[in-house]
């Protein structure tokens, strides 16, 4: 068990397979991309099977979610997939990818074992997309989205980052166009995690004016606590329900109290929390020889050191060095 001394047991490991990405969202990088971690240090396929099969056969990780960057850009990607769902006992899986390219990839990615998707969505019109994410993506975005609720890739989640006066009035119109198609969508705060350290407070959309934008057009009623589980979102039902729709207010509304995840970079490093300061290398050992209890040693007290909240409303409080790209969201 990775067992932290505040109780907490993480059994959903994160893994981020590239630092690279398609589109350049604002909040998330600058225009002119950053400077990608260098081949040698990613850890290979292999490497990273081996660190999953640990995670899961001797650590007790229930959970494997594939992120970036972009994770769609990994060539192996299915093959990934394929050796984690082959793992006993079988880890549920799923993805968080920008949907560019995920038309096209879904049913390979659904026969290699994967169990579900979210996709980031945070506009539906291709000029806001394009200021966005400074790239003109949006058709792909959709298509993306289509073919993965087509592939059974379910349930599909929507990721949503408001940004004030750029796509906060169109909180409903998303709302509407993602319970059309049953789609299930969660709003996220935006963090400061962008490589450019330009989070501002002020700036950010919070989880209750969130709720007063969706409020005119929607009836929202919160579900119970255990619908929520350990996940970040908040879960509200829509006009009586089964519908769904998530706040995800990791800054006004932390949930670090009940967090179960833990973090695995492209470049081997474990961490604690998207905010951590401190990493703890598998890499190198993994490189030198290292017998998998060894591995599992060291990881066992990397999750030990687990710091309580992100401390993000602490006055202390310092954005981490890696942006988000490089964690893995
Ligand atoms: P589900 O299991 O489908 O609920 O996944 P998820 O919402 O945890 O994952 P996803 O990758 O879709 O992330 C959605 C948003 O939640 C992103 O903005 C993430 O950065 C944020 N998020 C994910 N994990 C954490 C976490 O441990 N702490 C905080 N503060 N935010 C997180
Ligand atoms: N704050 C909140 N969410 C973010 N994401 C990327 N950067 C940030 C940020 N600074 C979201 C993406 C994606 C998910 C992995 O994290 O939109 O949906
Ligand atoms: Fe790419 Fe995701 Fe960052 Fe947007 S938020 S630039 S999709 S890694």
């Amino acid at each position: 068990m990775l067992s932290d001394s505040y109780g907490r047991v993480a059994t959903d490991l994160r893994v981020s397979l590239t630092d690279r990405c398609n589109l350049r969202c604002t909040y998330c990088m600058p225009a002119e991309g950053l400077d990608w971690l260098p081949k040698p240090d990613l850890l290979t396929d292999d490497e990273l099977i081996r660190l999953i099969r640990i995670g899961v056969t001797m650590l007790g990780i229930d959970e494997v979610r594939f992120t970036g960057g972009e994770p769609l850009l990994r060539k192996g990607l299915p093959g990934l997939v394929a050796a984690t769902s082959a793992l006993e006992p079988r880890p549920h899986t799923a993805l968080t990818t920008n949907g560019i390219g995920l038309a096209r990839m879904a049913p390979a990615l659904a026969e290699a074992g994967l169990d579900r998707v979210n996709v980031s969505l945070d506009t539906l019109k291709p000029e806001v997309f394009e200021t966005l994410a400074r790239r003109r993506r949006l058709p792909d975005v959709l298509d993306g989205l289509a073919g993965a609720a087509e592939a059974g890739l379910t349930p599909v989640k929507v990721n949503a980052v408001l940004m004030r006066g750029i796509n906060d009035a169109e909180a409903p119109e998303l709302l509407a166009y993602c319970l059309e198609r049953g789609y299930e969508l969660r709003f996220i705060e935006q963090m400061p995690l962008d490589a450019q350290h330009g989070w501002r407070r002020d700036d950010m959309i919070t989880a209750d004016e969130i709720l007063a934008l969706l409020a005119p057009s929607f009836d929202l009623e919160p579900a119970d606590a255990e619908v929520r589980g350990s996940a970040p979102a908040e879960v509200f039902y829509v006009n009586g329900g089964p519908a769904r729709v998530g706040v995800i207010g990791s800054v006004t509304r932390p949930f670090c109290g009940t967090c179960d995840r833990v973090r695995l970079t492209a470049d081997g490093q474990l961490r604690n929390c998207l905010f951590a300061r401190e990493e703890s290398d598998l890499r190198a050992p993994m490189r030198e020889g290292a017998t998998d209890d060894e591995l599992a040693r060291r990881w066992r007290a990397a999750v030990a050191r687990k710091l309580p909240g992100h401390g993000i409303n602490d006055p202390s409080f310092l954005q981490p060095t890696r942006p988000m790209s490089a964690i893995g969201g």
